[in-house]
């Protein structure tokens, strides 16, 4: 599954990947004759093919709207999801149909189904990067939207502070009046995510700019959601009001069942205490999911079940 933020900068990679192509297929034009570049100018009619496909996919995007609102928190209308079928055997791949609900601010949300039921894809949908949904999403604006991905990655070459706070740097905020606040509120958190042992390391000369590289999985998921945290803070710090949607696709699934809980209760009160509206990709067993969420489940189901069902409107009751 394409990571949002990376499906942003491949997005303006097309954009510059059109504007290079209709250029270059200029200069053919002007040298048509040239059998030698044969090879090439169909390699450039390849890519300018899929460019357009991809245009036609957005074109196709009729059938859907995202209104991003700052007073909203998330509801989604007649949402569905449809891939185009990988096997010649059906026409398309129907993961959900009619999905309707509304989610309230201040709650964490489990989705939940066995693998390949659509979790993610319903994510990078709220996002507003699947070209394959149609329906409608209201949402706050999209700077509130934080997304958590499985397997993090950071920008190398940044210290501790600066992994923490990126893409902005410390001396943004230093003359802030709540800089002191921001410092000890990095304190504390790392503390509580048990990171207090990978800040020393990543402090020490030698590592400071390539510490990112040498972390555990878990490891990586709390950094990632310390950053988050972090975010959290200074966008409630920008505007108090924002309401401000998480997205967390299972950034607990590396960890081990001690710090999992531990972690778990400190997002439910950060949840709590900043009002957010948290949906959170979640593995664990029925009784783990009923105990942590009560009813705020979404359920993606079994897929066996979706596939032997005749209906299309793929998901399960709970929805
Ligand atoms: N761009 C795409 N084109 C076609 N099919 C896709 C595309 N993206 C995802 N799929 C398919 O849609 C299905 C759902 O994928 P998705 O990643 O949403 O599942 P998931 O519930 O998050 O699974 P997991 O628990 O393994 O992460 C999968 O069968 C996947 O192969
Ligand atoms: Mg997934």
């Amino acid at each position: 599954m394409v990571n949002p933020h990376l499906y942003f900068e491949l997005e303006k990679l097309r954009r510059v990947i059109i504007d290079f192509s209709v250029n270059l297929w200029r200069t053919f034009e002007k040298y048509a004759d040239s059998t030698s570049l044969s090879y090439a100018e169909g390699a450039i009619k390849k890519l300018i093919q899929s460019v357009y496909n991809y245009e036609e996919l957005k074109a196709n995007q009729q059938g859907f709207s995202i209104n991003h609102d700052l007073k909203v928190t998330l509801s989604v209308k007649d949402l569905c999801i449809s891939y185009p079928a990988l096997s010649s055997k059906a026409d398309t791949n129907i993961l959900f149909s009619n999905l309707n609900r509304k989610f309230q601010p201040g709650r964490l949300y489990a989705v939940v189904g066995e693998s390949g039921s659509g979790k993610s894809s319903f994510f990078n949908t709220l996002y507003g990067v699947n070209p394959y949904a149609t329906g409608e999403i209201n949402i706050t604006h999209q700077q509130n939207i934080i997304y958590v991905p499985q397997n993090p990655s950071f920008k190398q070459g940044l210290n501790w502070l600066n992994t923490l706070l990126y893409p902005a740097l410390s001396t943004k905020f230093s003359n802030e009046p709540f800089y002191e606040e921001l410092l000890s509120i990095i304190d504390r958190y790392t503390e509580d995510l048990a990171l207090n042992h990978v800040k020393r390391c990543a402090e020490t000369s030698e590592n400071q700019l390539n510490w990112t590289t040498t972390l555990s999985g878990g490891e990586a998921q709390r950094v990632a959601l310390l950053q988050m945290f972090i975010k959290v803070f200074l966008k409630k710090q920008i505007n108090p009001e924002a309401n401000i949607v998480l997205l967390l696709d299972e950034p607990l699934s590396a960890l081990d069942e001690k710090n999992k809980s531990a972690i778990f209760n400190l997002l439910k009160k950060i949840v709590e205490k900043y009002n957010i509206t948290a949906l959170q990709i979640d593995h664990s067993s029925e009784d783990v999911i009923l105990t942590n969420y009560g009813e705020h489940v979404i359920n993606f189901g079994d897929l066996e079940k979706k596939r032997s069902s005749s209906s299309s409107s793929g998901l399960g009751q709970s929805c």
